[in-house]
């Protein structure tokens, strides 16, 4: 079986990740995350006594701790999921985007290289370094604009959208410059279970559980594709196995969704799974200050993985967060922990301006 080095595979993506390929027997896995706080170690507990599992704490940017990784778990495939990923933070506080996006996809490209560049020619040829990134690298569009595709050009406008791009230059350069076989995936908005609740869908499931206000930025009209978390682990797989080296991947939900509309879809499900008499959770529904330089709508084409590699996703929105909102609902262990005090610092942080512009809906 293949060994694959997962980076950031405690946060939600590479986590949902990790436990498909050992259920599915894709790979063994080593897992070097730094534990920053929107990981949850808990999540891979179940792979505790697995011996095709490895966790290493460690940071992508810590060049000698990654050569002698390399060296010593010799894997067939680096799987680069380690980011700073969520776009608030990096309004408030860009520094740590630019050192782990950019510095650390570096970091992590330059210990591959001496890697690979001394593997044998037959494990050479069989090699990937496969880049996770985002749709948000092109920047906005209007409600008319055709989708992003794969050779739109890049426009990012928040830091953490400037930081992924500069990591994914850096992924193609190591490409043309030293022929490193690298891959490069540009996701839209993946939701699912395990995602750390500062982001959208999961932060509205709880705020609505506890009877918090249901912060909506700007107007709500804004647009995003959803991809369930599965399928893009599932498109993960599939470029690893059959793509042709420094290609790109454009991956979408064909799910777009304005922000309103899926907050009022998560109240209408929890007005069905967890009733309460005389209320409606979309009375929680609060119309905040919007998002600095909030792009307008994401929209993914999707035709060339449908085309090269046959993916395509499987889950629907409706199927889909129903059984987000569920898991949600049976974990409550895990919501208590990750709401822990960093989790209300932040919150505190992000939404007390907020409040001033607020409204009720
Ligand atoms: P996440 O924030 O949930 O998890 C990131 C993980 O990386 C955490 O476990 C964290 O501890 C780890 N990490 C951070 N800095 C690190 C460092 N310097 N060294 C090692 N580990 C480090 O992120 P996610 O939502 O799972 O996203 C994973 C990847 O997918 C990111 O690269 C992100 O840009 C990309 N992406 C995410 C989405 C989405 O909707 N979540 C969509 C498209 C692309
Ligand atoms: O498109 C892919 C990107 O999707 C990933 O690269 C990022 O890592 C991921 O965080 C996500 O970015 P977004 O900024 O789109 O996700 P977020 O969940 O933060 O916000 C989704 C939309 O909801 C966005 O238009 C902002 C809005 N929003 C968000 C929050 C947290 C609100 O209206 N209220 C909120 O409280």
């Amino acid at each position: 079986m293949q060994t694959f080095l997962v980076t950031g595979g405690a946060g939600f993506i590479g986590s949902n990740f990790i436990l498909k390929a050992r259920k599915e027997q894709w790979s063994n896995i080593i897992n070097l995350d730094k534990l920053t706080y929107a990981s949850n170690p808990q999540d891979l507990e179940e792979l505790q006594n697995d011996p095709g599992y490895y966790f290493v704490r460690g940071d992508i940017s810590n060049i000698e701790l990654i050569s002698n990784l390399l060296e010593q778990q010799r894997p067939d495939a680096i799987i680069n999921f380690a980011a700073e990923s969520h776009v608030d933070r990096s309004i408030l506080s860009p520094q740590a985007f630019i050192q782990t996006n950019v510095l650390g996809t570096f970091h992590l490209l330059e210990a591959s290289r001496v890697y690979w560049e001394k593997l044998s020619p037959k494990k050479q040829e069989q090699f990937r370094f496969l880049h996770i990134s985002t749709d948000e690298v092109y920047g906005s569009l209007s409600p008319t604009q055709p989708a992003f595709r794969e050779d739109t050009p890049y426009a990012p406008n928040s830091p953490y959208a400037a930081s992924k791009a500069g990591s994914d230059h850096l992924v193609r350069a190591y490409y043309q410059t030293y022929g490193l076989p690298t891959l490069t995936i540009n996701c839209s908005n993946n939701y699912g279970p395990r995602q750390f609740p500062e982001k959208l869908i999961p932060l509205i499931i709880l705020n609505a559980l506890n009877r918090k206000p249901l912060p909506i930025y700007g107007d709500g009209q804004n647009i995003r594709d959803w991809l369930y978390v599965e399928d893009h682990c599932e498109a993960i797989y599939l470029v690893l196995q059959k793509s042709k080296i420094g290609e790109t991947y454009n991956i979408g939900g064909n799910n777009e969704q304005m922000n309103l509309a899926v907050v009022e879809k998560i109240c209408a499900v929890l007005d069905d799974l967890v009733p309460k008499s005389n209320f409606r959770y979309s009375s929680l529904i609060t119309f905040v200050k919007d998002r600095p330089g909030h792009d307008q709508r994401y929209a993914i084409n999707c035709d060339k993985i449908k085309h090269d590699l046959g993916w395509q996703p499987k889950e629907n929105f409706e199927s889909g967060l129903l059984k987000t909102i569920q898991w949600y609902l049976s974990n409550p262990s895990w919501v208590e922990q990750v709401q822990s005090g960093t989790y209300r610092t932040w919150i505190q942080q992000n939404y007390t301006d907020r409040d001033i512009a607020c409204s009720s809906h």
